[in-house]
């Protein structure tokens, strides 16, 4: 029997302001996306913003139905729509930021398990490193180099897309 362990590096910011331009430009977007968050059942906004190595940022927000089970994170409705709208794009880094008029969000939110097993299928696929950013609207911020430091396990699985 051997333990194993993971040690998991992450930057820690104050604000916004100690970020650089283009970390504090996709925080921002982010933040712009929260707009579109359509979330009448928990009231809880997410906002997401997602950027390319050609510069182009695709914006997401969290959506929600009735039928609670069927609505999606803010994470995943962007992701996808870049797998959709640019599959061949190569993404840079994700920013995430989450607001409610329920109670104060004092620390960043972090992403749920099923968007970092997506972005960690996009991070496999693409062949390099997703930066992400948690952004607290009150300032503080967490940034992660590449998806796997969050889901060292990811399910994985190659044999499941070779050609029989
Ligand atoms: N949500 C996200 O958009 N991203 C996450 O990573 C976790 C949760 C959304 C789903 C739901 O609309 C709301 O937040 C409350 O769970």
């Amino acid at each position: 029997m051997n333990e194993q362990k993971f040690i998991i590096n992450y930057l820690q910011y104050d604000n916004i302001g100690q970020l650089d331009e283009a970390d504090r430009i996709l925080c921002q977007k982010a933040e712009l996306a929260l707009d579109t968050s359509y979330s009448p059942y928990s009231k809880f906004r997410v906002g997401t913003a997602v950027s390319l190595s050609d510069g182009e940022i695709f914006m997401g927000s969290n959506q929600e139905n009735v039928a609670y089970p069927s609505g999606l994170c803010a994470e995943r409705v962007a992701l996808y729509s870049i797998g959709a709208n640019r599959p061949d794009a190569v993404i840079r880094s994700i920013a995430i930021t989450a607001q409610t008029d329920s109670f104060e969000i004092n620390k960043p939110v972090t992403s749920c398990g099923g968007c970092l097993q997506v972005m960690a299928e996009f991070e496999q696929r693409q062949g390099s490193e997703i930066d992400i950013l948690f952004y607290c609207l009150n300032g503080e911020i967490l940034k992660v180099r590449g998806v796997q430091s969050l889901l060292p396990f990811a399910f994985v699985e190659n044999r499941l897309s070779a050609s029989f």
